[in-house]
């Protein structure tokens, strides 16, 4: 498989509405992806994923900036000479030909000998898992077996990068997830540098080396599944990978390790620094980062309790806003809705996060 690095350099896109209003979709983004690396663009709806995604492929020209497939420029080259491929939400598999010509496609327009083509096809088909699938019509297969024929038929040309633009939403759950699995495990087979776009965070946690998480056309934060859901660097990054409540604290001291924040009038010794520099601080607190216990600091009413099966949600109303606790079974029966309570953080695993959207 070919090494191929791709760069994203200060890539900005602008469209014009209807009536004429400037669009900015991307907004002066830069990153990198290495060899053989999944990343995964992630944002909510019109954060400017799928014009990201489409400028890479060539379907749209930047504004301003340059990308790179190994060190060459190719926002002037069209898409169908730089080598990338796409994989799409509607598999647009083409109805009329069986599975093993509409794999075959883009290897006989590049006019392949036969015997190859039959070799790479076969091979391929192989990979997905739908060997000897070859003279079945695309109709006769189910959604995931249409989208790993549409894997296949991008992957066969052996393109340099892979680009998926929300393949799996049409999908129904327990499919997604297998086939989340499935999508991981080929990439890695063929070793193939993938670009990957969904608005689902447990995709993204999933599938990827390197989260890109965007909001309004920029980027928030980039790195690993677990620095984006472990060290989001503002409030908004924290929120959006996944439930959390904010505790404001005022940061007393920043040692090499570790950072003493005061909240009311206790003081507590976090095993870890600020997530970025800020002027003001608030603790970021999953919901298995709280507990209820007697002698909390903080004063709050059971609204909610909501029984998970292997652990209950309880939802406290405190000075802070409401504030949601994951608790572990056994569940102590004296804590009922509408009881008075008091809720401590579990220092060990809260973050301290700028107090910043
Ligand atoms: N051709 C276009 N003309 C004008 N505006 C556009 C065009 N394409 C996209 N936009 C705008 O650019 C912004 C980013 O769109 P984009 O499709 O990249 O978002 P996205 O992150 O993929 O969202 P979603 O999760 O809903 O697919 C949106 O505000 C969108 O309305
Ligand atoms: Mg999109």
């Amino acid at each position: 498989m070919k090494q191929v690095t791709l760069k994203i350099e200060n890539i900005s896109k602008i469209f014009k509405d209807y009536k004429g209003n400037e669009v900015r979709a991307v907004d002066n983004i830069t990153f990198d992806i290495k060899p053989g690396e999944f990343v995964t663009l992630l944002g909510p709806s019109g954060c400017g994923k799928t014009t990201t995604l489409r400028m890479i492929a060539g379907f749209e020209k930047p504004t301003n900036g340059r990308i790179l497939i190994n060190d060459v420029n190719v926002v002037e080259i069209p898409p169908w000479k730089r080598d990338t491929a796409m994989v799409f939400q509607s598999y647009g598999l083409f109805p009329h030909m069986n599975v093993g010509d509409n794999v075959a496609y883009g290897l006989k327009m590049r006019k392949l000998p036969k015997e190859e083509i039959q070799r790479r096809v076969s091979e391929i088909l192989r990979i997905v898992g739908l060997e000897g699938f070859e003279n079945r019509p695309p109709s006769s297969l189910s959604g995931g077996q249409q989208q790993r024929i549409a894997l296949a038929r991008a992957l066969v040309v052996e393109p340099s990068v892979l680009l998926f633009d929300e393949p799996l939403s049409n999908l129904d759950v327990l499919l997604r997830e297998q086939m989340r699995v499935e999508i991981k495990r080929i990439q890695k087979e063929v070793g193939i540098t993938a670009v990957y776009v969904t608005h689902d965070r447990t995709e993204a946690l999933t599938l990827s080396d390197k989260i890109v998480l965007m909001k309004g056309g920029k980027i928030e934060q980039i790195g690993s599944a677990e620095d984006v859901y472990e060290r989001p660097m503002n409030r908004f990054v924290a929120e959006f990978m996944g439930k959390i409540n904010f505790v404001p604290v005022e940061v007393v001291e920043i040692l090499r390790d570790e950072t003493i924040v005061k909240l009311k009038n206790r003081t507590y010794k976090i095993p870890s620094l600020p997530t970025a520099h800020s002027d003001s601080y608030v603790l970021g607190c999953r919901p298995e980062a709280m507990r209820i216990t007697a002698d909390g600091p903080i004063d709050g009413k059971i609204k909610t309790i909501v029984y998970m099966g292997n652990f209950s949600e309880y939802y406290v109303d405190t000075e802070y806003g409401e504030i949601m606790i994951k608790v572990n079974p056994p569940f102590d029966k004296a804590l009922s809705e509408g009881k008075n309570v008091k809720v401590d953080i579990v220092s060990e695993i809260v973050k301290v996060i700028p107090d910043r959207e």
